[in-house]
């Protein structure tokens, strides 16, 4: 007798879709038991399968993608999910889509474990100082499919040791979920509120309230008082972090007193003071 027991793919897709209660993001939804990458799926999927909301996850990515060009390493027990974003905003508002993403994540690490979860500029969850979740936004405004693709990549029930033994000496070290709080997260339900979130805080962008979301990021950051280092191509930048601006790029005071505006791109150490 031939015995039929329901994949990954299935029970997660299935489980997720009963959980959540957003009215578009989730509609569509791909799980895989191994991709190479999430985002690379959902970049290349074609108009008519990509649905504004509709996410991607796979259970281990094989070349998992960070920002600047670096890998991201994605065992089994992470969280590697890739949503497709049709923006109704302009796209000067772009820069607050990763601004979301991180809200949402700290919302929903929040609500599953109740651990309290810092922001880093640009992209980062922390816990602990410890980096938990990045995020990574892929823009594509030119052709006729327009969309943004956001990445999360969220360490959920792993060993932090898999990652940090690959990291160079100048990335912020990794740890987990599972060991921040002592025990495995159930994955879907951890789903259900970064989506649920990502929907709440969208609506912010949607009706023009994109200030607030700056507003909830800095008050779920502690960089504010604290020096850095940021490395701007071959410029080494030093100084005091003091504000998000606007537009979503960091102020630093430097030692001149002088006010430096860092665009998105780049990637902030803190140093001791
Ligand atoms: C960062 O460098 O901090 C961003 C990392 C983003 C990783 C996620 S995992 C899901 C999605 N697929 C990828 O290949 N990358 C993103």
């Amino acid at each position: 007798m031939v015995e039929l027991t329901e994949s990954f793919e299935s029970i997660f897709k299935t489980k997720l879709a009963k959980l959540l209660r957003t009215n578009r993001f989730g509609k569509s939804i791909y799980v895989f038991d191994e991709l190479d990458s999430t985002q690379d799926y959902a970049n290349a999927l074609p108009i008519t399968e990509s649905v504004h909301g509709t996410i991607v996850i796979a259970k281990k990515q094989n070349v998992g993608k960070g920002r600047l060009g670096r890998s991201w390493i994605s065992p089994e027990g992470g969280l590697w999910m890739s949503i497709v974003i049709r923006p109704d905003f302009s796209a000067d508002n772009i820069i607050f889509t990763q601004f979301l993403g991180a809200l949402a994540v700290a919302d929903a690490i929040q609500q599953t474990t109740k651990i309290r979860s810092r922001l880093k500029w640009p992209n980062d969850v922390l816990i602990n100082e410890k980096k938990v979740c990045g995020i990574l936004v892929d823009v594509n405004l030119e052709s006729k499919d327009k969309k943004i693709v956001m990445g999360l990549g969220l360490n959920a029930n792993i060993e932090s040791s898999l990652i940090n033994n690959y990291l160079t000496a100048d990335t912020t070290k990794a740890t987990t979920l599972k060991e921040e709080y002592g025990n495995d997260i159930d994955l879907v339900n951890l789903t259900k509120s970064i989506v649920d979130r990502i929907e709440y805080y969208y609506n912010f962008l949607s009706s023009g309230k994109a200030l607030e979301i700056v507003a909830l990021w800095k008050q779920n950051s502690d960089m504010f008082g604290k020096r850095a280092i940021v490395y701007d191509g071959i410029e080494k930048i030093m100084g005091e972090v003091i504000d998000i601006d606007q537009d979503g790029s960091l102020l630093m005071k430097l030692g001149d007193d002088s006010i430096k505006k860092i665009t998105y791109y780049r990637n902030v150490t803190f140093i001791e003071s």
